[in-house]
């Protein structure tokens, strides 16, 4: 019954959405933001808001790999970032299967969003951004993080929550009691 509501309501802000394009002449302009989100933490959060606020929708994408050294399974992931991003408009959550070009070539998605914290992150950026162009064109656009996010990352978070550090201020109250939980069923 609420996935009903939550699917009417996610039709009814994307129809909002195509009237606000045509009503002001231009096409939608569709984001992807692709990654693990392993947890997701407060710099993805950051990076997908003002993503939000550039776009008229953003698609956040969870890559539907099954890595050993995961702590939640992609569709947690999806589930917690889908609770934390409730609140900004123009922005719906999906799992994805295969490569990023095909999902957003599908999609209709115009451009791919990637944060960008330090150096190591622009190499590796970098490579996959000028492969996805050159596999259909599609274009890339670097964001700064935050510099209060700049270094944090998933597996820092993970890595402390596994040794019992304190890492509530990286991630929202959520996902820390959902992270906990996880970590002492397993
Ligand atoms: O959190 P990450 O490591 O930045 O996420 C990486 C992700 C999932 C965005 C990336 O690995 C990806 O796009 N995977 C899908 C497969 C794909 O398209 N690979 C070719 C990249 S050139």
């Amino acid at each position: 019954m609420r996935l009903q509501q939550d699917l009417l309501e996610q039709d009814q802000l994307a129809q909002d959405q195509l009237d606000r394009a045509s009503r002001e002449g231009g096409a939608m302009r569709r984001a992807a933001c692709p990654g693990s989100y392993d947890p997701p933490t407060r710099g993805h959060l950051d990076i997908i808001a003002r993503t939000a606020r550039q776009f008229d929708q953003v698609q956040v994408l969870v890559g539907n790999n099954r890595s050993k050294t995961g702590l939640f399974t992609p569709p947690e992931r999806v589930e917690l970032l889908a609770e934390a991003c409730a609140d900004l408009p123009g922005v719906e959550v999906q799992l994805f299967d295969g490569l990023l070009v095909d999902y957003c070539r599908e999609h209709s998605i115009d451009c791919v969003v990637k944060g960008i914290r330090v150096a190591a992150d622009f190499d590796y950026e970098m490579q996959m951004a000028q492969m996805n162009h050159r596999m259909t064109g599609i274009e890339t656009v670097f964001m700064p993080a935050a510099a209060q996010w700049a270094y944090v990352s998933s597996s820092l978070v993970r890595d402390i929550a596994r040794f019992g550090g304190e890492f509530d201020q990286f991630v929202t109250p959520e996902i820390a009691a959902r992270t906990r939980q996880k970590l002492t069923k397993d």
